[in-house]
């Protein structure tokens, strides 16, 4: 029973043709996946609390000045947002050392960064989304100069209004993943923050217990993984008033 065109489905998302031209709705799934697609899974209410996670702080970035492609959360598993032409670049900011970054260059997990590093990642499932240089992205024009420098300044704007949201509710922001798109409004093109932002995209860490509050609980099959989005969900203080009972919500697809 689909109320409307099926545009795109991805991992953990599917965008249908929204209500007016130029607007999109993204519609969050329970499917998780990790390195590449090779481990699938479900994590149960993830769709609904990473709409509410991911609407929260798109909100809260557009009113620092980040442009975002938000426009409103619809209901429990989907928001409206802009259409925008996806820049084909994953970008990575840490500030604490996990993941490949450890992984890759033998520095322990949690060392502190004496610096934000920023990384960018080609979006292209097959290649396995690799590493790419500013060098790669002007060479073959996945963005111009201007977009990478707006780029950068974004995410690292971003970077420091997280990280002190998070640590706010005693939350380390190790480190997150975010994607731009292009916004055609009449002549006008901007560059804007896309995609989502939440425990999928983030990795998140108990200020004092350091223990795992993102996605990394199931790539690493460590449990309790719905009740650690949930924490993250209730410390943002947007867990639904019904508490995680609710959280399956009502389906908008079959
Ligand atoms: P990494 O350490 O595996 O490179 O991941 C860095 C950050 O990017 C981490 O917060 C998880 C996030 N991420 C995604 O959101 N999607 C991905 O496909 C990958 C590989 C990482």
């Amino acid at each position: 029973m689909n109320r409307r065109k099926q545009i795109y489905e991805g991992k953990a998302k599917v965008l249908f043709q929204g209500p007016e031209p130029g607007t999109i709705v993204q519609y969050f799934k329970d499917d998780a996946t990790a390195f590449n697609n090779k481990k699938k899974g479900t994590i149960t209410g993830k769709g609904v609390l990473n709409n509410r996670i991911s609407e929260l702080l798109m909100v809260r970035l557009g009113e620092i000045g980040i442009p975002t492609h938000f426009i409103k959360r619809l209901n429990m598993r989907e928001q409206l947002v802009r259409e925008v032409e996806i820049i084909p670049l994953e970008v990575v900011v840490r500030n604490v050392a996990a993941g490949t970054l450890s992984q890759r260059l033998g520095i322990e997990e949690g060392t502190m960064l004496p610096r934000s590093i920023l990384e960018y990642y080609l979006k292209n499932d097959s290649l396995g989304d690799p590493m790419v240089s500013e060098e790669h992205i002007s060479c073959f024009s996945w963005a111009t100069h201007q977009e990478l420098d707006e780029i950068v300044n974004m995410a690292l704007r971003i970077n420091d209004f997280l990280s002190g949201l998070f640590l706010g509710i005693g939350i380390r922001l190790v480190d997150f993943k975010i994607e731009f798109g292009r916004w055609y409004n009449g002549d006008d093109m901007r560059v804007v923050l896309a995609d989502e932002i939440s425990p999928d995209s983030c990795r998140l860490w108990d200020l004092k217990t350091n223990e795992k509050m993102d996605k990394d609980r199931f790539r690493r099959d460590l449990g309790k993984v719905e009740e650690a989005y949930q924490e993250v969900a209730r410390r943002l203080g947007i867990l639904p008033e019904s508490g995680p009972s609710d959280i399956q919500g009502t389906k908008a697809i079959q």
